[in-house]
């Protein structure tokens, strides 16, 4: 293979979303920006990881409803179905059956020590953790190595889970046969780690997301409690913009001679934070609105998104069924 070959042969890119609730800013510019970025050059899978939800839900929620209002936000904010494979984790029952498989090959203890699960069960106060939960890396890899995913785009975060999946993957390679590769991280970067109203990572379990799906009322509420500089109370104050978190959205979309405009008002104390935050509440209504208008129309069609999804599922159960033969054949139990 020459240099140029390889340049162009596509990399298959797996990554799932937890459908936990309404999809928010952080996503947007965290995940789905950069998602859509990677299926220009990529063959990219993507899937709504609905049984990733149970393992840290006591009480029922519409999954089915959550899954379909993310994917309405994926597509709505520019997600094209013809260039990626889209669809329901659920929809494919070959799932179970690998994550089973490579559960056999996962030492407890390396689940464990996984960081990511010792938060939860301490954050969760559990003194019984599911099995699934545990597990929940092992059914991750297997969201992956079903697809012959070489390379997962993450947030930081979920970097022990990425670990854990290249050990499975990599036993499994060594135990039996080379059927998938090993999988590697990517982190994805510009703009990781958007800041919610109250100067914390933004996610919904803080309270201080603003969702892709609300209405414009509702974000310029949200806008307006935003947390600013504590240093500047009152209008006259010098502020410090390189601290305050709505400077830091204020850079996603302004840039040159505004955006210097919005730092040195409140450098010298002549900006006010209402009126930034107003400002911002504006920027970020402008921003949505196209994308709010395709929900609309997306939401007006729901048997249009259910055929994304079936056209989803079905290319990906193809690729599933090979790896799960192929799987089967390796380790000893494919002939009746
Ligand atoms: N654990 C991921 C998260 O919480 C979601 C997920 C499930 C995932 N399966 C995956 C991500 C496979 C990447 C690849 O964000």
């Amino acid at each position: 293979m020459t240099a140029g070959d390889k340049k162009k042969r596509r990399m298959r890119i797996v990554t799932g979303i937890r459908p936990t609730g309404p999809l928010h800013l952080g996503h947007l510019y965290g995940n789905v920006r950069q998602m859509i970025e990677l299926t220009e050059r990529h063959d990219c899978f993507y899937f709504s990881a609905d049984y990733h939800v149970l393992t840290d839900k006591t009480k029922r929620i519409e999954l089915t409803d959550v899954v379909e209002d993310n994917l309405i936000d994926l597509l709505a904010c520019g997600l094209d179905p013809d260039k990626c494979t889209l669809f329901k984790q659920s929809d494919i029952p070959q799932i179970p059956e690998f994550s089973l498989i490579l559960g056999m090959v996962t030492s407890v203890g390396l689940l464990e020590r996984c960081p990511l699960y010792r938060e939860q069960v301490k954050e969760l106060g559990i003194d019984s953790p599911s099995f699934g939960l545990l597990g929940y890396p092992v059914l991750q890899t297997a969201d992956i190595c079903m697809y012959r995913g070489e390379v997962v785009p993450v947030g930081e975060d979920q970097l022990p889970h990425l670990y854990i999946s290249a050990d499975i993957a990599g036993t499994f390679r060594h135990r039996y046969a080379d059927i998938f590769p090993v999988p590697e991280a990517k982190i994805m970067e510009v703009f990781a780690r958007i800041p919610g109203t109250d100067n914390r990572k933004m996610s919904k379990s803080y309270g201080n997301a603003i969702n892709i799906s609300d209405d414009e009322g509702t974000t310029k509420k949200m806008v307006l409690t935003y947390y600013t500089d504590p240093k500047k109370p009152r209008k006259g104050d010098k502020g410090h913009p390189v601290e305050c978190p709505v400077y830091y959205m204020h850079r996603l979309y302004l840039e040159g001679e505004p955006l210097d405009a919005v730092r040195k008002g409140c450098e010298s104390g002549e900006r006010m934070c209402y009126h930034c935050k107003e400002e911002l509440a504006d920027e970020i209504n402008g921003e949505l609105r196209p994308i709010r208008a395709k929900r609309v129309e997306l939401m007006q069609d729901k048997d249009k998104l259910h055929r994304i999804l079936e056209d989803g599922a079905e290319k990906a159960r193809a690729v599933a069924e090979d790896v799960l033969a192929e799987c089967r054949k390796a380790i000893g139990i494919d002939r009746m």
